[in-house]
């Protein structure tokens, strides 16, 4: 049921690998699972080898229903994105509820889901602002880097900000430490630092830094597919039993 956003609106923090691979942890643990791709370099559905054809674009264009746009992989169902996402978040600014365009879209089919995982764009525009607002938590991949810290506090201000203007209860169900190199003592220094001043959740999950995350997306495939022994594909199992008990 809950619809979850990955989000973090800094460039290359493992949105798309996260959203892949926990969507194809939860598939395996026997779960049903959307995943619509809400950035317009539609990196997602290349990841999974989708076919070119309509798009989450066609939806919002009004000409096509989202179910017509579905495809399969990885007993996963997915959504996927193209360029012309640019366009239409232009076209969307002068509209009074522009917010709204991707719940409305969306609202009827994730009640078949057991979870519907949003990949978002690195921004905080008005297509993250969509997902968020379609989404009653979110997942933070974050490297456990000291610069990450200040995208962090603009993450939670513009949580703040949709829950006030919307009414709504978003929460940050927790930030995804990613590509973990556990050697290095940072990473904990940065953990203690988030624990110690905010008031988020870091998952007891963690993803290390594994070359086969990189390599299976020109595959075609998730690396729970690709690689299921990899440190990478455990670690997003782990992850995905995690959000289960979560729930
Ligand atoms: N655990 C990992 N180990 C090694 N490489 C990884 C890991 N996770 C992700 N990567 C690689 O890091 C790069 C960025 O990951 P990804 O595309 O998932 O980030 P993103 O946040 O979706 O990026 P963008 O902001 O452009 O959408 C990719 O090349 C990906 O293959
Ligand atoms: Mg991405």
């Amino acid at each position: 049921m809950p619809v979850i956003s990955i989000v973090n609106q800094k460039g290359g923090t493992g949105k798309t690998t996260t959203s892949l691979n926990l969507g194809s942890a939860l598939a395996t643990l026997g779960k049903s699972v959307l995943l619509i791709d809400m950035d317009s370099q539609g990196n997602l559905g290349y990841s999974l080898g989708l076919d070119e054809g309509p798009s989450i674009s066609d939806v919002f264009e009004g000409n096509v229903a989202i179910e017509k746009v579905i495809q399969e992989r990885e007993g996963m169902s997915i959504v996927p994105s193209d360029m012309r996402l640019v366009d239409i978040e232009l076209s969307l600014i002068d509209l009074s509820d522009r917010h709204n365009m991707l719940n409305s879209k969306i609202k009827a089919i994730s009640k078949k889901y057991d979870y519907t995982l949003i990949d978002c764009p690195p921004s905080l525009s008005i297509l993250a602002v969509n997902s968020l607002y379609a989404s009653e938590k979110i997942i933070i991949p974050m490297l456990m880097e000291v610069l990450s810290l200040q995208g962090l506090d603009q993450i939670i201000q513009t949580i703040d900000k949709i829950n006030s203007t919307y009414k709504k209860k978003l929460e940050i169900a927790g930030i995804l430490p990613v590509m973990v190199d556990k050697r290095r003592k940072l990473s904990e220094e940065v953990k203690d630092h988030i624990n110690e001043n905010y008031d988020v959740n870091i998952f007891s999950s963690m993803v290390r830094n594994n070359v086969k995350a990189s390599e299976a997306p020109s595959f075609g495939q998730s690396v729970i597919t690709y690689s299921p022994h990899s440190n990478s594909a455990k670690d997003y199992m782990s992850f995905a039993e995690e959000m289960i008990k979560l729930n």
